[in-house]
């Protein structure tokens, strides 16, 4: 009990140490953007809420504007709340807000490298660069091939087993991520690195949330053995450490074990087509192809998780909106038929299924607060002081809720993204969804292309329905909704999919 007195002393002392840093160190005296009322030492600690933070943060900004700011233990973190506030602070100095929080449970865990809480700096730019390029629009036509076998099995796993569409689904995204990435080919749903990145992301998104972790907050209590933080803490520095090992290290030595042992030299090509080519031509020697490994492991650390949740987003809006499966089936019908396989050439053609994507992206968000953005210098903006190394937060979920611009914004309606011809209107704003900036998601085409052809090709193949009991009951939705940190995504439900046209489906795959 003496040594928690001891302990909390300490953690107070240090609190009222960075406080008094930071009032000190403060280069303007114009205040902080506004914000609910704060306790001493501690500040809004305890106002953060734990889910759903965008909502309240959108409420705040009812009070005080668009621009609040939260101070926990002597950090600042602002929230900017709406396009005009984030043109104004952060677009229109981009370069100052390229930098992220500093991250001391990173740094604990062997993490700082990973490319998300990786703050600015030359090897930044290099990656940064590196990844734009593998995925940059025309970088996804070469991918295309691979992407069209994975969705192929997608359909043969849905028709043999029709009620575990999660399972599926995340066995789709995570075999074209690993495949492109190390012509590594997954077996099922419980492959063991996908597995292992689900679980290591599931942990580690949690940890980047402004307040998640005292270590992030007050920095120097990451000097101390993890134990003194509690058993809890300990072992979630250890299970995050030995994850990322593994995340990074194991497809890694899978390809080069296979490149080695192996005479197996089509692996080699996948690698040497699939991302040398792009960069370096096809002279790339062996040992830069696995630099590139090592950037692109920790790249699709943050592919995975994403693009399985959206997809799951689109499975529920479709059971729980019939009539919007109606119409899409209606144009899939009209433009597609049933004989053949959807391609990226209908597209153009397809402007409901392409309003059902956008709705997807804006109606709840994969990652409604994104990841936290940090200037390098003090900032001084609309009166207000931002100072350098505070987390700044865009609201993607109050940018894409604003009943202004998205009228009914919980309602999930497709319709509001096409013209009174049925052409689709551009919107800039659902780039939000992907983040902004200089840090804005390199993999946005990547999602962009894996998402919309598992919506297309689902729907031309299958009727999305809820599940029914023993007695042919339908069995009502409970929507539930898992925030994992900064990710989040729809808890599996019950459901099911019912081929449209079984036969047709069985001719495909006998042609393929
Ligand atoms: C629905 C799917 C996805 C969503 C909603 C999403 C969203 C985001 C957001 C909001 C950010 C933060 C941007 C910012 O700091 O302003 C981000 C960063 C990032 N995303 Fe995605 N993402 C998705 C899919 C992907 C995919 C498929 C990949 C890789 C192939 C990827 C790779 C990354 C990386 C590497 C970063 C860190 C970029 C940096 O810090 O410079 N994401 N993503």
């Amino acid at each position: 009990m003496i040594s928690f007195y001891l302990f909390a002393d300490a953690i107070a002392t240090v609190a009222c140490l960075a406080l008094i840093y930071q009032y000190l160190s403060r280069k303007s005296y114009l205040p902080f953007p506004p914000g609910p009322p704060r306790l001493p030492i501690i500040g809004n600690a305890f106002d953060i809420p734990e889910d759903y933070a965008w909502k309240q943060y959108a409420k705040w900004s009812e009070k005080y504007g668009d621009v609040i700011s939260l101070q926990v233990f002597g950090q600042t973190i602002v929230i900017i709340n709406s396009h005009s506030a984030l043109r104004d602070i952060v677009l229109k100095r981009s370069a100052t807000f390229t930098g992220r929080p500093y991250h001391k449970f990173s740094e604990m865990t062997g993490l700082l490298g990973s490319n998300i809480v990786m703050t600015n700096g030359n090897e930044w730019r290099e990656r940064r660069r590196i990844i734009e390029n593998s995925l940059k629009p025309v970088a996804m036509q070469m991918y295309r091939h691979s992407q069209t076998c994975k969705i192929l099995k997608l359909l043969k796993r849905v028709l043999s087993r029709p009620d575990e569409i999660f399972d599926h689904t995340r066995e789709y995204t995570g075999a074209f991520v690993l495949d492109i990435a190390y012509g590594y080919d997954v077996q099922d749903s419980e492959d063991r690195f996908v597995k292992d990145n689900e679980e290591f992301i599931n942990l580690f998104t949690r940890t980047i949330l402004p307040g998640a972790l005292i270590v992030n907050t007050l920095p120097i209590l990451g000097r101390l053995p993890p134990k003194m933080l509690g058993q809890e803490f300990a072992d979630l520095v250890e299970r995050v450490g030995r994850l990322w090992k593994q995340v990074v290290h194991e497809p890694y030595k899978w390809v080069k074990e296979g490149m080695l042992t192996d005479e197996d030299v089509d692996k080699e090509q996948v690698l040497v087509d699939g991302l040398g080519n792009t960069y370096f031509g096809s002279s790339m020697h062996f040992a830069l192809a696995s630099l590139i490994f090592i950037f692109v492991n920790r790249l699709f650390a943050a592919a995975i998780d994403t693009t399985t949740s959206a997809s799951m987003t689109f499975i529920l809006c479709m059971v729980l909106n019939p009539h919007v499966q109606a119409k899409a089936h209606e144009e899939l019908d009209r433009v597609i038929g049933r004989e053949r396989m959807p391609s990226f050439y209908d597209r153009p053609n397809l402007p409901y299924i392409g309003a059902v994507y956008m709705e997807i992206l804006r109606w709840d968000l994969t990652a409604p607060l994104g990841i936290q953005h940090t200037p390098d210098k003090d900032v001084v903006c609309g009166g207000f002081y931002i100072p350098k190394g505070a987390s700044v937060i865009g609201n993607a979920w109050a940018i894409l809720h604003d009943p202004v611009r998205y009228p009914e914004p919980d309602v999930f309606r497709p319709e509001r993204h096409l013209s009174s011809e049925g052409r689709i209107i551009d919107d800039p704003y659902l780039e939000y969804a992907f983040g902004y900036g200089t840090r804005k998601c390199p993999g946005r085409h990547f999602a962009d292309a894996t998402i919309w052809l598992y919506i297309v090709t689902v729907l031309t193949f299958f009727e999305i329905r809820m599940e029914k009991d023993a007695r042919g009951m339908e069995i009502p939705i409970n929507v539930k909704f898992e925030t994992r940190g900064t990710v989040r995504g729809p808890l599996p439900f019950p459901c099911t999919l019912v081929p449209r046209d079984r036969e047709a489906l069985e001719r495909i795959f006998q042609q393929s």
